[in-house]
């Protein structure tokens, strides 16, 4: 089998590496020059642990080579970015996915799978992607299998989620379907559950807003017991002893490159029906602005006007910074020009992140942990003792071991540092 991948990111190049690893010929497409030359030189774009290992393995072999150019192949996989358009609901920009297939439809033959890979608004598949194939001539289901596959797999563990997940499989027709079932039985060790094309693509974007939603419900729940003056942390423990809830943990907001983006992908196909998913993204998209005005609060009286960010990504031990409320909240606070603010990332090389968390934190009064990263929850008073006071205000709640002379504050303790009225009748 000869496999062609279009688009080498995140998703693209852990797949294609994996297809190769399973003695598949693979040749991965990109349009970003950057891309083939780095992949050339044997050396991946992306952080993903064990990909650098994989690449140098299939390179080895002589199963994998990248190009800028696509080339005949038994089965095409496209995994382009799908990022929102800017207009009233954010609907679902999908002119990296039409631009993919059209690159890929000159070397289409009877018998070949097309799978997309990208996360696409419903109906994508049946109302402009299977037009756009047939307009060539070809009849889907019969000459040309198209599916939609989505992928869930989680940044950080990807090589081991792409063998072990469940895969959804929804193709045009059943038999569309098989013959992608086919594909990923190269190596997949989960289930393999077949559906048809609409009800995948709905099925990947409820995943993410159920996700979405139930941030939303735990950030809502700290806004509540901030006013009423109860720990949200201690509530949510609490709750969650009930065997059949799992209520989700608060945080400085909801990044990336799924969460952030897809819920938007049903709103647009549905803004009457959709009013909780709505009003979810309307609660995950504030709570940078609540952030931010709580270190406007910690940070009044405090020694010195500088504070430290820590951890500038959406998620903790990745270098994806895509729509991180960490930027967000960075963004607002250079803004308001009142602070001297420095980040440390040890995830992420840009000129505005310090290094080194000595020079990050000298004459800092207060630390803002926005990102889960293992590296933070050990920090303690040996790396803070530069500080001007040391204060921590984790909105990810992460930090093992707090000693006594550093002030903790979190989203469940934050009323005592931070008052609010309480509502009256
Ligand atoms: N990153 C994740 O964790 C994740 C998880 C599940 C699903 N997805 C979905 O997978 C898709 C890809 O996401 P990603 O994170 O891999 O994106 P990415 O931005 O990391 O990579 C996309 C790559 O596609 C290339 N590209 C763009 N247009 C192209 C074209 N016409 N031909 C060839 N290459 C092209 C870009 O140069 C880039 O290298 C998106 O729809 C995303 O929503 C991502």
């Amino acid at each position: 089998m000869k496999l062609c991948t279009i688009g080498l990111g995140y998703i693209g190049l852990p797949t294609a590496i994996m297809f190769a690893k399973h003695d598949v010929n693979v040749v991965g497409v990109d349009i970003d020059p950057r891309v083939i030359d780095s992949l050339n030189r044997g050396v991946i774009h992306i952080e993903e642990p064990g990909l650098q290992e994989a690449l140098e393995e299939v390179l080895e072999k002589g199963t994998f080579s990248s190009s800028l150019n696509v080339e005949q192949a038994d089965v095409y996989i496209v995994a382009v970015p799908t990022p929102n358009q800017s207009d009233q609901y954010k609907s679902c920009d999908l002119s990296y996915v039409l631009s993919a297939v059209n690159r890929v439809i000159p070397y289409l033959e009877i018998g070949n799978v097309l799978i997309i890979e990208s996360t696409i608004s419903p109906r994508s598949m049946d109302d402009f992607i299977k037009p756009l194939v047939e307009k060539t001539g070809f009849i889907v289901g019969k000459d040309i299998h198209l599916v939609h596959c989505p992928e869930r797999v989680l940044p950080g563990q990807i090589l081991h989620e792409l063998v072990n997940n469940n895969r959804i499989i929804g193709g045009i027709t059943p038999q569309c379907t098989d013959a992608a079932a086919d594909v990923y039985r190269t190596f997949v060790k989960g289930e393999i559950i077949k559906t048809d094309a609409k009800t995948a693509e709905m099925s990947k974007l409820m995943e993410n807003t159920y996700r979405d939603v139930n941030i939303a419900l735990a950030n809502e729940l700290t806004q509540i017991c901030h006013e009423l003056e109860i720990d949200a942390l201690e509530v949510i423990k609490m709750a969650n002893k009930h065997p059949r809830v799992q209520l989700h943990s608060p945080g400085p907001g909801v990044g990336g490159h799924c969460l952030a983006v897809d819920p938007y992908f049903i709103i647009s196909k549905s803004p009457k029906e959709s009013r909780i998913i709505q009003l979810s993204r309307e609660i995950n998209t504030s709570m940078p602005n609540i952030v931010v005005k709580h270190i406007n609060e910690l940070m009044k009286e405090s020694p010195t006007n500088v504070l430290t960010l820590f951890g500038l990504t959406y998620k903790g031990n990745v270098d994806d910074t895509r729509e991180s409320p960490a930027i967000e909240i960075l963004a607002q606070l250079k803004e308001q020009g009142k602070y001297e603010v420095r980040c440390f990332d040890p995830h992420v090389l840009h000129p505005l992140v310090d290094i080194n968390i000595q020079d990050a934190l000298k004459d800092s009064s207060l630390i803002v942990i926005l990102t889960d990263h293992d590296e933070f929850k050990t920090l303690n008073g040996k790396y803070l003792s530069g500080m001007e006071r040391k204060r921590i205000f984790d909105t990810k709640h992460i930090l093992n071991k707090i000693e006594e002379e550093i002030e903790y504050i979190h989203f469940g303790n934050i009323h005592q540092f931070v008052k609010k009225q309480v509502a009256t009748i």
